[in-house]
């Protein structure tokens, strides 16, 4: 069939394979370009169909030859609905890794559930033996504790008082102001719950137990601090809460380790569009004025190129991995660089509907939003027919 774009809110229903392939191989053919690294050759990556995990994915696989085992929360296509992009992100990456000869399984399901767990691990131990680096890169509004029985939310609010700001719809272009209520008591502890630590260190401690880490085995996962202005909402806000407690996580983890030599790492990333991201008011705005100014000064990345000089610059350097005061890896140091982050600030103070598609990059991203769905590709003749139901045997 034709697919189109189908938007409902700040969601899009529809997505397309050609443009998820040709998304992926974009991602494959940079991380060849940048060359070989000396990196994990036995790789986990939870939440490995779209954002930073999909890259991760990619750049352990393209970049260090790396079987990988993928876990995630996609729809496979049903006759008249496509399949969520990261399913079909997925079906190309298998298809690209096993025209190269790299081993590659994926397992679709609640990774915050129990049967997933032993699902993955039973593969792991099957396939792979152990595995000498675990990536942790799930972005979800929903958690159900699989001891409890309990099911949390989490919900993007400032804590104390409400928060004011500037926002911007990305599709009209419209610039308005935003106020959010603060977070009751619940709702942090439900952020907390769903995107802390807690479940990463039941992931690490399964592994563990059931000996599927090697010897000096690695994990990582991802945070974001960001800038003043969206400070109240995201870092002081309760997604903050759940990534200083995913950042306090990185410790114990590392405490539980020591006998194998195994170390956690908090990789603090920069803002970029993902699904996840488009959802939190005020970070488009930002995100589009930074894209302006990063652009310019010719630092600007995407997700691809983030993780690449992550492992290559940082992971598998060869020498002893950076990181700041807090034990945290930054590869958002140019997106907090001084100089571009008091640029950013003075065009936020002028930023309105009439000139934001001139004074920020709305267009950049617009584009990227698309892509992540699979349109607006160049490579992609989209008035061709889609094989939308494209099937994949080892993808459930
Ligand atoms: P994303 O939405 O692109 O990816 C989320 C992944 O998690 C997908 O693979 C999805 O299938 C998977 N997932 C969600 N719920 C799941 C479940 N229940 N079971 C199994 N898989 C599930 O998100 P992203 O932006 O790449 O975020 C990944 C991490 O990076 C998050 O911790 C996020 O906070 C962090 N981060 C994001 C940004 C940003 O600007 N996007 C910046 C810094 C850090
Ligand atoms: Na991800």
């Amino acid at each position: 069939m034709i697919i189109e774009p189908r938007m409902r809110g700040f969601i899009c229903l529809t997505a397309h394979p050609d443009g998820a392939e040709a998304n992926v191989k974009n991602q494959i053919d940079y991380v060849k370009s940048k060359g070989a690294i000396e990196g994990a050759k036995k790789v986990l990556v939870i939440g490995a169909s779209t954002g930073f995990g999909l890259a991760s994915r990619i750049t352990s696989a393209f970049g260090s030859d790396a079987a990988t085992i993928g876990v995630f929360f996609e729809k496979p296509p049903v006759v008249g609905k496509t399949a969520s992009p990261g399913w079909y992100n997925s079906a190309a990456f298998e298809k690209f890794a096993q025209e190269a000869g790299l081993y590659a399984k994926s397992i679709n399901g609640d990774a915050f559930s129990n049967e997933i767990k032993d699902e993955t691990l039973a593969l792991i131990k099957k396939d792979l033996g152990q595995v000498d680096l675990v990536i942790y890169s799930l972005a979800s509004p929903v958690r159900t504790n699989p001891v409890t029985g309990i099911t949390h939310r989490s919900v993007l609010k400032p804590i104390g008082t409400t928060y004011t700001n500037k926002t911007v719809d990305f599709h009209s272009g419209k610039v308005s102001e935003v106020s959010i209520e603060p977070a009751k008591d619940e709702d942090i502890e439900n952020t907390v719950a769903v995107m802390g630590g807690e479940d990463w260190t039941m992931w690490m401690k399964a592994l563990k137990d059931a000996n599927l880490l090697a010897d000096g085995a690695l994990t990582i996962a991802y945070s974001y601090i960001g800038p003043a202005v969206t400070e109240p909402v995201y870092r002081k806000g309760t997604i903050g809460r759940a990534k200083d407690d995913l950042e306090a996580t990185a410790f114990s983890i590392t405490d539980s380790l020591k006998d194998i030599h195994g170390k956690a790492y908090v990789s603090v990333n920069k803002a970029l569009v993902t699904q996840a991201s488009s959802a939190i008011p005020v970070i488009p705005l930002y995100i589009s004025l930074l894209y302006k100014i990063m652009k310019a000064e010719g630092v600007h990345e995407g997700t691809i190129e983030q993780i690449q000089r992550l492992y290559s610059q940082r992971l598998y350097a060869g020498k002893e991995v950076p990181t700041d005061e807090k034990g945290r890896i930054r590869i958002d140091d140019w997106e907090m660089r001084d100089d571009i982050q008091e640029k950013v600030a003075e065009l936020w103070k002028n930023a309105t509907t009439e000139n934001l598609a001139e004074i920020g990059d709305l267009e950049g991203y617009r584009k990227d939003f698309y892509q992540l769905f699979g349109f607006d590709f160049a490579a992609v003749d989209y008035k061709k027919e889609a094989n939308e139901m494209v099937k994949v045997d080892s993808i459930p």
